[in-house]
């Protein structure tokens, strides 16, 4: 049956291709230039640099009247004479080109990008930011994962409790989403769904925004862009996790309201993904003294990281795991919990920690579990660096307790050393405003090109 909101639902997006920012001249847009390896053969000897560069998402851009100066999106909220409807407010507006350093924190040198937390510059303070790899100026790098590995150095030794430096592949389109497209960092899509852009499939999500009580940057729209997301890498220096979650359907995929689900809605399971993925931290499985400031992997020092995608064709079979440091290659650990096995994702893994975790909800396998990640791969990857707090659980999901009224001693709940007090981000962004993660040395090629596998 066709209801009447649905009708609603399809005109509103017949018109709005129509529509789309107007391009700012205040700041022409100059993309950071990062160089990142492709390799070939084996053992991390034959690779060959690549010319990347490197782009901030929109959400984090100066959006202004096409007139004049005034703000179309001021603090959280939306101007309304501006922004009336969708389709008014992308004609209206014009979005700017970024200040990477001076705005936003956000540097390269080489092969290596730094994204510092707290940024104060003249008439604004930036938190955190999100940027991708670029292919060059107008496309995102889109990477196929299966029967690949991918490799890269991380320092997070200046990443406190609260604190996410996260490196992660989302299914999101090459161009990005309408006009101004991938140059301006459009076309954002995960797992959650995300509802908190201001810009979806080329126009304004104005309508229906309800501005954040903890967040004075941000606030959450009608509707969400989900698409399938692989977590290669949440981190900070207490707490690791390496997830995916998948999505039915595994790409771009536009939903509205509560019905999208994820962190942003009412219902968090009533949307098309897995918003809690099948996730191996290894302090959550058991393994209190692999992960951390001088523990097996030292977090006070820089580290390589490597994620190895078995499969082929758009059979995901396997999601292994290795670190270097000081030289030596250190193995995924194996789970000491009861019942669990294996230091590696496969579709029995996730299976075996839905039963030993006892979860209610576990809904990796209701949306096609590694089968449709395999899937959501096969489409092209973006690859996502980040830095970021949590308005809506203080990051306790990956680094202390969680759910914190839980008992800590049922095997899921302890994921980390931090306080359940901890993460709350006005006092993160307030007692480490100089926090940031460095990611460099990015390599990407076959099962054993990016470094030296023990046999
Ligand atoms: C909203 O934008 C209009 C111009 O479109 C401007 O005249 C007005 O001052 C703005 N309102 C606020 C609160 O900034």
């Amino acid at each position: 049956m066709i209801s009447a909101s649905s009708i609603t639902a399809i005109l509103a997006f017949c018109a709005s291709s129509a529509s789309a920012w107007v391009i700012g001249k205040e700041q022409t847009e100059t993309h950071p230039k990062m160089t990142w390896q492709r390799c070939t053969g084996k053992g991390g000897n034959s690779c060959t640099n690549v010319n990347g560069e490197i782009v901030i998402d929109a959400n984090w851009r100066w959006l202004h009247v096409t007139s004049g100066y005034t703000n179309c999106f001021d603090g959280n909220e939306w101007n309304k004479t501006a922004c009336p409807n969708n389709d008014a407010c992308a004609k209206n507006c014009a979005i700017e080109g970024s200040d990477y350093r001076g705005s936003y924190g956000i540097t390269t040198s080489g092969n290596s990008l730094t994204l510092k937390f707290v940024t104060k510059a003249q008439s604004s303070t930036n938190i955190g930011s999100r940027t991708y790899l670029m292919k060059d100026a107008n496309s995102y790098e889109m990477f196929k994962l299966i029967g690949n590995e991918f490799t890269f150095d991380v320092d997070l030794s200046q990443l406190p409790c609260g604190l996410n430096g996260a490196l992660y592949f989302v299914s999101m389109p090459e161009k990005g989403h309408g006009t101004p497209g991938a140059k301006y960092g459009t076309g954002y899509c995960d797992a959650q769904c995300a509802r908190d852009l201001k810009y979806i499939d080329g126009k304004a999500n104005a309508e229906g925004w309800q501005a954040s009580s903890s967040d004075p940057n941000a606030g959450v729209g009608k509707r969400g862009a989900c698409c399938a997301e692989m977590d290669v890498w949440e981190a900070n220096s207490i707490s690791t996790a390496l997830t995916p979650h998948s999505c039915q359907p595994e790409g771009y995929s536009v939903c509205e309201d509560d019905k999208c689900g994820g962190t942003y809605s009412l219902d968090r399971y009533a949307g098309s993904c897995d918003a809690n993925g099948c996730d191996f931290n290894p302090y959550r499985v058991g393994v209190k003294d692999f992960y951390g400031k001088g523990k097996t992997v030292d977090t006070s020092k820089k580290m390589t990281v490597i994620t190895q995608f078995l499969g082929s064709g758009n059979q995901l079979t396997e999601l292994k795991r290795f670190y270097v440091q000081d030289g030596k290659v250190i193995s995924n650990p194996e789970p000491t919990i009861p019942g669990m096995t294996g230091n590696s994702i496969t579709q029995e893994w996730c299976n075996t920690q839905k039963n030993v975790f006892q979860e209610e909800i576990y809904p990796f396998n209701e949306f096609g579990g590694m089968a449709s990640m395999g899937k959501g791969m096969e489409l092209g990857m973006v690859l996502v660096m980040s830095l970021w707090d949590d308005h809506y659980a203080n990051m306790l999901w990956l680094d202390s307790n969680y759910p914190t009224a839980a008992d800590p001693a049922k095997p899921g709940v302890a994921r980390g050393e931090c306080d359940i007090t901890s993460g709350v981000p006005a006092d993160v962004e307030s007692a480490n405003p100089n926090a940031q993660v460095v990611f460099s040395n990015i390599k990407f090629g076959p099962i054993g090109s990016t470094f030296q596998q023990p046999a």
